[in-house]
């Protein structure tokens, strides 16, 4: 068994990681067109998902980037995990919003689509070869009220703006059921190095972030390293940020004892999707409030 699995079992799940099959799943931009006309453009089977908005579970022979509704921006390719955290930190119409790690733009085309392109998002991205992409959705999508910053966005506060909401999708190791290649590519070891960026992109959440103003952390792994442990410093080192607890009929509740040592049972307010409990990749949630 490689090490990452052992370390599951560890935290108490056991599992054949070859026989995880994820849902596909899309969700309808709303800006461009509703939910009904778009289901009857694309003509296939698709299953509403009950725990987010305007988003389908499908099942179809053909790609649905490759339709013309995917290029006329009507609808996007996006793995139900990864729908959850904008749809818990409910950005509003009239709001200012950060959205830290950008590209893609899957997140900042979905808050567009919340906020009726109301408001303003500003999404960042370090990676200079990343950013036609998150463009091109945005472009795709219609929406008109983003402004993309190539910028580091772990120094966000020499923007000198603060935010109503805060995104930090934050750049992760990953994780197997997305990537067949997985346990091959990663060791135990890089977690030090990602862990540390993270931090540092926490750090600088909670400066940018409004008095009342909710931060979301998500990232696409399962290792308390990145997730839980990453919570716990954060709420240590800021006495006045709260952890808000994410209740939903999907998922488990962040993880409080790790490797048999107990952390602040706060955490269990956190959301950690195990892909073999729920056919969705892996991905942990926190919400944290600035009182
Ligand atoms: C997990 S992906 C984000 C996915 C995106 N939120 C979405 O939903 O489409 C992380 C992104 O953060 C970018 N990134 C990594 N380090 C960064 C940093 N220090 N500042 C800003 N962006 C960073 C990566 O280039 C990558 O595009």
């Amino acid at each position: 068994m490689n090490e990452f699995m052992q370390r599951y079992q560890e935290l108490g799940e056991e599992f054949d990681s070859s026989k995880i099959k994820l849902r596909s799943s899309f969700r309808v931009n709303t800006l461009k067109i509703t939910d009904e006309e778009l289901l009857k453009r694309l003509n296939l089977q698709a299953e509403k998902i009950s725990f987010l908005d305007n988003a389908y579970f499908y099942e179809s022979d053909f790609s649905i980037s490759s339709t013309p509704e995917y290029l006329m921006g009507y609808v996007y390719s996006q793995e139900a995990a990864s729908q959850l955290p904008p749809q818990i930190l409910k950005p509003k119409e009239e709001e200012k919003v950060l959205d830290m790690c950008a590209s893609p733009g899957s997140k900042t085309t979905q808050m567009a689509s919340m906020m009726n392109n109301k408001g303003v998002i500003v999404s960042l991205e370090s990676n200079n070869l990343r950013i036609p992409k998150l463009q091109n959705n945005l472009e795709r999508c219609g929406v008109t009220n983003c402004i993309v910053i190539k910028k580091d966005a772990r120094f966000a506060d020499d923007l000198k703006m603060e935010f109503d909401k805060v995104l930090l999708d934050a750049p992760c190791s990953g994780n197997f059921s997305i990537d067949k290649e997985w346990f091959n590519k990663r060791k135990l070891s890089d977690l030090k190095a990602i862990s540390k960026t993270q931090k540092k992109l926490l750090d600088c959440a909670y400066h940018v972030l409004k008095k009342e103003g909710v931060l979301v952390y998500s990232t696409c792994s399962l290792e308390p390293e990145e997730n839980e442990l990453n919570i716990e410093w954060i709420l240590k080192r800021y006495s006045d940020l709260k952890l808000e607890e994410i209740k939903l009929e999907i998922g488990d509740q962040g993880l409080t004892n790790i490797f048999g040592e107990e952390i602040n049972p706060e955490i269990k307010k956190c959301l950690r999707i195990w892909p073999h409990k729920t056919g969705l990749q892996g991905f942990f949630v926190a919400k944290l409030k600035k009182q």
